[in-house]
């Protein structure tokens, strides 16, 4: 393993410890996600933790937490997820996010709107002043719409760039939609953008999660950092 995947795997596991019998677990997406669920698993294993429904955030982490054998419920209006545990892309210095590497932002954000907590894991690489410093705002778009949207998001500045996979094929996401990764460059106000983008039609939804973040944990050469907005780090 190497160092970036020691502190994503030390965050991962950090997180777990906010997690209790009995709750309903929101499952992200990606390598720090997975630290975070097989550490999950093992604690269910060992009978630390009993009682535990998971809701999985895409067909990836679907197939990853049943190979754990982790109990896999769907999204249920009776009952809100108590804890999500997530990784981001991009966290700035007010823990907005960028998300969607995996491209699977859209169930992300479901997940992030419907729980009582959002715990993003990550390790501090992922840390920027200003959004878009280092990494592009995945967007995911209908097919259909996929010429114009793209033109949109270079009419706000930037470079857009359709994801394809190793194959060259366009990636699809879990709902059958392109992405398009937009090099937006540094966004002074994220959240302008967020909005912009959540008013097109052929934009399904964007990577940019604005105060979705409640917890935040960090990998770092120094050891695991906890911050939350709005207390000092
Ligand atoms: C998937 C995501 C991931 O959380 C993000 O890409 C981080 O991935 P990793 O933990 O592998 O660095 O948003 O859509």
């Amino acid at each position: 393993m190497n160092k970036t995947e020691e502190l994503k795997k030390a965050a991962g596991i950090k997180a777990v410890d906010f997690i209790h019998s009995g709750m309903l677990v929101g499952l992200g997406t990606g390598s720090t996600a997975e630290f975070a669920i097989e550490e999950l698993s093992k604690r269910i294993k060992d009978g630390r933790f009993s009682d535990i429904s998971c809701v999985p955030s895409s067909e990836r982490t679907r197939n990853f937490a049943e190979a754990l054998g982790l109990d896999l419920v769907p999204l249920d209006s009776e009952r809100k997820i108590d804890v999500t545990i997530d990784g981001a892309d991009e966290i700035d210095t007010g823990f907005n996010l960028i998300k969607g590497g995996g491209g699977a932002l859209l169930r992300e954000k479901v997940l992030a709107q419907n729980s009582e907590r959002n715990i993003i894991v990550a390790d501090e690489s992922k840390l920027s002043k200003r959004l878009g410093e280092r990494f592009p705002v995945p967007v995911e778009v209908l097919e259909f719409a996929l010429e114009v949207e793209k033109g949109y998001l270079e009419s706000l500045g930037g470079e857009t760039c359709l994801r394809l996979t190793r194959d060259g094929f366009p990636f699809l996401t879990d709902q059958g939609n392109f992405i398009v990764d937009w090099g937006s460059g540094e966004m002074e106000d994220p959240s302008c953008f967020a909005e912009r983008l959540s008013k097109r039609a052929g934009i399904v939804e964007h990577g940019l999660f604005i105060g979705t973040a409640s917890d935040v944990i960090i990998g770092s050469a120094r050891g695991v950092e906890h911050l939350v907005p709005g207390e000092p780090g």
